[in-house]
C-alpha cells in the first residue's frame, strides 16, 4: 500500500500533523484510541497551552531549536482552533488553560481535523521493521494480526517519550532516530515527583505549602507537597526537570519575605501565644510540628529576641534537601532529552540527512516546563511539520 505521508503515533503531535499534512495521510497508533495522554492530562481537562508560552519555557541542548515553530503556530493560533470547534476554556492559574469541559473535547476536536484533511487512522497497529530505499520508506505494520507493508515518501515519527510505559510509551523514535543515524541526547524523567529513602515526609504525607524551589539555578514560586515518599506538587514537578541525582534541593517557605516583619508585629499584639502557635499562621500546622525540633521551636513569641527570629524565619527561607531519586517514567509527565535536534530543521522538523524523515512532539530533545507548554510544542511542530510536507 502506498500513501504520501506515514505518521507513527496517534497523540497530540500526530493527530495536528495529520490535520495539516493534506490528503494521502495514514495515522498508526499501537494503542486502542488515539490521544490517550490527552484524555487523562490536566485532570481531565487537558491544560492545552499556557498564554505565556515562550522559547524560554523549554529544556533542550539547543535552547533556539523551538523558537520558529514556537512562533508560527503560537497559543493563539491553538486557542482559535479551539473556539472554532465551540470549546469553551478558563486560566486557571499562570496562563495555564483548561477545558471547561472534558479533555476528550481535544482528542475529538483533532480527529474531527484529521477527518477534514482526509487522513487515516489506524489503531492497534504495532510497526516493524523500517527501510528507506533513499526516496521513499518502506515500514512493516502488523493491523490487528494482518501484516502489511505501507511505502511513504514523508515518515513522521510522533511516537513521544518513555513517560508512563502503562499508557503506551515506548523508546521508538530513539530507536528510528539511531537507525538512521541521529543521535539521541540522555533521556530521564521530568516533572515528576522525588524521593527520599528514609520515607522523611511520611508524617506529614499530604501537607501543601507555597513555597519558591530552587534545583540547577533555576526556581519556581509554587506548591510543594509533602507526600509519603517525598516530595511533590508543582513546585517541585518543575523543579525536577533542573534537578540531578546528587544536588541539593533549595526550598524557601516565606517567597514573598514577609515573614520577618510579620512575626515581630505579632510579638507586640501576640507575645504570650507560643513561637509555634503564631508560625502556624503562615505555615500548615503539621509542618511547623515537623520543622519544630529542627528549628529549636521553644516558648513564647515575646521570648524570641529579633536575631532569633532572624534565625527561625534565615532558615525557613534555605531549606536544603538532598532527594534521592525520583518515581520515573512510572509516573513522570514527560521525558527530559530526546532526538538531538542538531541535524534536525526547526522550520520543517524534517531530518537534514534522511530525506522525508521527521520527528516532533516529545521525542526531540525540547521538553516544555508544566502548565501546557509540552502540548503547545506538540502543536507548534506537528503544524511547523504538516505544512511542510
Ligand atoms: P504522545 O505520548 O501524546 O503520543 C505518542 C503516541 O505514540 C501515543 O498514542 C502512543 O500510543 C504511540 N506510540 C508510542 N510508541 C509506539 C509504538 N512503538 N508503536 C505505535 N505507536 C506508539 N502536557 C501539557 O501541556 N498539559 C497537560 O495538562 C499535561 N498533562 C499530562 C498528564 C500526564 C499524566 C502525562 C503523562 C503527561 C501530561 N502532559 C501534559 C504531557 C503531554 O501529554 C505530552 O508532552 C504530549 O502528549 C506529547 O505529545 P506527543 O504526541 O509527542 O506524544
Amino acid at each position: 500500500m502506498d500513501v504520501t505521508t506515514l505518521i507513527l503515533g496517534a497523540g497530540a503531535a500526530g493527530m495536528m500533523c495529520a490535520a495539516h499534512a493534506g490528503p494521502g495521510t495514514l495515522v498508526v497508533d499501537h494503542g486502542k484510541a488515539p490521544g490517550e495522554k490527552i484524555r487523562i492530562s490536566g485532570g481531565g481537562r487537558c491544560n492545552f497551552t499556557n498564554m505565556h508560552t515562550g522559547p524560554a519555557n523549554f529544556l533542550g541542548q539547543n535552547p533556539h531549536f523551538a523558537k520558529s515553530a514556537l512562533s508560527r503556530y503560537t497559543q493563539w493560533d491553538f486557542i482559535d482552533l479551539v473556539a472554532r470547534h465551540g470549546i469553551t476554556w478558563h486560566e486557571k492559574t499562570l496562563g495555564q488553560l483548561f477545558c471547561d469541559g472534558k479533555s476528550p473535547q481535544i482528542i475529538q476536536m483533532l480527529r474531527d481535523e484529521m477527518t477534514a484533511a482526509g487522513a487515516d487512522l489506524w489503531l492497534r497497529t504495532t510497526v516493524g521493521e523500517i527501510t528507506h530505499d533513499g526516496s521513499r520508506f518502506a515500514v512493516t505494520l502488523d493491523r490487528e494480526g494482518a501484516r502489511r507493508i505501507v511505502r511513504a515518501r514523508n515518515l513522521v515519527v510522533a511516537t513521544g517519550g518513555k513517560s508512563i510505559p502503562a499508557m503506551g510509551a515506548t523508546g521508538l523514535a530513539y530507536d528510528i532516530a539511531r537507525q538512521f543515524g541521529h543521535a539521541v541526547t540522555d533521556t530521564r524523567p521530568a516533572l515528576v515527583p522525588l524521593t527520599f529513602s528514609d520515607q522523611r515526609f511520611a508524617p506529614i504525607s499530604g501537607v501543601a505549602a507555597p513555597a519558591r524551589v530552587t534545583a540547577g539555578g533555576t526556581a519556581f514560586d509554587e506548591a510543594v507537597l509533602f507526600t509519603h515518599r517525598g516530595l511533590s506538587g508543582p513546585a517541585i514537578l518543575q523543579a525536577s526537570s533542573y534537578w540531578r541525582e546528587g544536588d541539593t534541593l533549595s526550598l524557601d517557605l516565606d517567597p514573598g519575605d514577609s515573614l520577618l516583619t510579620t512575626l515581630r508585629a505579632q510579638r507586640q499584639t501576640e507575645g504570650r501565644r507560643a513561637i509555634s502557635t503564631e508560625l502556624g499562621r503562615h505555615l500548615p500546622a503539621r509542618l511547623v510540628d515537623h520543622l519544630a525540633p529542627a528549628l529549636g521551636l521553644s516558648g513564647n513569641l515575646a521570648d524570641q529576641s529579633d536575631a532569633r527570629l532572624a534565625e527561625i524565619t534565615q532558615a525557613l527561607r534555605q531549606w536544603h534537601l538532598k532527594p534521592t531519586g525520583s518515581e520515573g517514567y512510572r509516573t513522570a509527565e514527560v521525558t527530559l532529552g530526546g532526538v538531538a535536534t542538531d541535524r534536525i530543521s526547526s522550520g520543517t522538523m524534517q531530518s537534514r540527512d534522511v530525506p522525508g524523515l521527521h520527528f516532533i512532539g516529545e521525542a526531540l530533545d525540547v521538553t516544555g516546563w508544566l502548565g501546557g507548554y509540552n502540548f503547545q510544542w506538540a502543536w507548534s511542530s506537528a503544524v511547523a511539520c504538516g505544512n511542510a510536507i
